[in-house]
């Protein structure tokens, strides 16, 4: 049976929500405490057992692939002056074992065109995707845990959590069979609802594992909601021939592709950070902020 061992991150977005500051420079580079969204991605899928990241890039996502790739000057600097624990930092960003492809998406047509992109590359195998601003934090990584349940069920499975019903239109919805009390069969699927119409409050959150048979799908379907070519649309035909699954994660999803879940993902992680966390906590309370639900 396959392993999952690709891992597609989409990151050609425009990031217009967090206008100016993605005007030159990308979303998933905006950083929570001293991290890259993008990074905490790639490590999520490393911990998952993943070794090839296929990133889908467009216009002003160079400093992506720096980021993952050799930095010399620095690292030549960082030597002459000594500083160990910055070298180990930079050089640790990617484990040697880990491959990174870039695909050039021409123009942004959705996530379903992004996705597709990759399809030369991921070839005839299962694959994940991971929505970088979607930031997951889990004592066993999201990904790890869909990655075991892909183990047992060898189906497509989607990362889902129960969101509010007046925010069904920000997501893929899901209508489900009771499996177990995690894992459910995924009946329908629809991409933003009306809050109205939505069939449940189960929203896809920005972990996919999908079967390769997804790619024929994409090639057919048409633009869909927002005039993009939906991901969701594509899942939504896969189901007519094979089972999905969809996977209530433990863990915590901060939505930082919004600025409100950008600010509470940056305080959660700033409180747990082991160089500034105690510092910040004394900070808050100093300043009667009581984070201590
Ligand atoms: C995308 C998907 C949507 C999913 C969401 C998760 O939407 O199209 O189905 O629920 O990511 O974050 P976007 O947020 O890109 O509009």
């Amino acid at each position: 049976m396959q392993k999952v061992r690709k891992a597609v991150f989409p990151v050609a977005g425009m990031g217009t929500r967090f206008l100016p500051a993605t005007k030159a420079s990308p979303k998933e580079m905006m950083s929570i405490v001293d991290k890259p969204l993008i990074q905490y991605a790639v490590e999520e899928a490393v911990r998952a057992g993943i070794t090839e990241m296929i990133f889908i890039t467009g216009r002003n996502k160079r400093s992506i692939e720096d980021h993952f790739d050799k930095a010399y000057e620095l690292e030549t600097e960082l030597e002459m002056r000594n500083k160990q624990k910055m070298l180990d930092i930079v050089r640790s960003i990617i484990p040697k074992n880990i491959t990174c492809v870039y695909i050039r998406q021409p123009e942004a047509l959705g996530l379903g065109h992004a996705v597709l992109c990759a399809q030369p590359v991921v070839g005839n195998e299962p694959f994940a995707v991971i929505l970088a601003d979607d930031l997951c934090d889990a004592n066993k990584p999201v990904m790890q845990q869909m990655v075991e349940e892909f183990d047992r069920c060898h189906c497509s499975i989607l990362g889902v959590q129960n969101v509010k019903r007046e925010e069904t239109s920000s997501y893929g919805i899901v209508a489900v069979d009771e499996e177990k009390p995690d894992v459910h069969r995924v009946r329908s699927i629809v991409e933003k609802p009306k809050p109205e119409e939505s069939p449940s409050t189960l929203g896809v959150v920005g972990r996919y594992i999908l079967t390769p048979r997804i790619f024929d799908m994409l090639l057919n379907v048409q633009p869909g909601a927002g005039g993009e070519i939906q991901l969701t649309d594509g899942i939504a035909a896969l189901l007519k021939y094979e089972a999905v699954f969809a996977q209530e994660f433990e863990g915590v999803r901060y939505d930082c592709g919004s600025k409100l879940g950008y600010l509470k993902a940056t305080i959660e992680y700033g409180l747990k950070h082991p160089e500034v966390g105690p510092e910040f906590s004394a900070f808050l309370k100093e300043h009667h902020c009581d984070w201590s639900n």
